[in-house]
């Protein structure tokens, strides 16, 4: 994101956000779901790849996988819902000029909400293969290369959100913002 869209990235760098004494409760928490995102998301992936390799059988895969990948998928819907009914009005709100990166992470949702729903029917098309309508390697590629291009926009989003909204909360504050 240029400077111009991420407005106080150069005044807060990454390196301050800890131990800053404006990053308050919600800051923290809403920076913990993301590194969850980040964690659980390369888990999965790094899981899906090892199928795709032949290096772990596909029932003991999709039992391990199948809550994993759901509780994901859910969580990051959910996640999503939030920031756009709830937090992006009132940070919008806080600051015209950071309109323009409201409406990038609004169009990142809608574009990530989409690799939610193919994931979603990957995965299916991988259980359908697994009780024997489905080529099960094919299925397995398929869903690893959707993963890692899921994993690699969702990891761009999370960044470009933090560099616009840590130094807004950090400037402002989260009670002067009404977070
Ligand atoms: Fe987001
Ligand atoms: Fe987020």
């Amino acid at each position: 994101m240029p400077d111009e869209v991420a407005l106080l990235r150069a005044a807060y760098p990454r390196g301050v956000w800890e131990g800053h004494r404006h990053l308050g409760p919600m800051a923290r928490f809403w920076l913990e779901r993301h590194q969850m995102f980040r964690d659980l998301g390369g888990a999965i992936t790094g899981a899906a790849d090892q199928l795709r390799d032949g290096q772990i059988e596909a029932h003991a895969f999709m039992g391990w996988f199948a809550p994993r990948i759901n509780f994901f998928l859910n969580e990051l819907h959910t996640h999503h819902g939030v920031e756009d009914e709830h937090y992006f009005p009132l940070f919008r709100a806080a600051d015209h000029r950071l309109g323009r990166g409201f409406d990038i992470l609004d169009a990142d949702h809608h574009v990530i909400d989409g690799l939610i729903h193919e994931l979603a029917a990957d995965a299916n098309a991988l259980a359908a293969a697994l009780k024997g309508t489905g080529e099960i390697a094919r299925a397995a590629e398929t869903l690893a290369a959707r993963l890692h291009k899921t994993l690699g926009g969702l990891i761009r989003h999370l960044d470009d959100e933090e560099e616009i909204i840590i130094p807004l909360i950090l400037d402002r504050t989260e009670g002067v913002l009404g977070v």
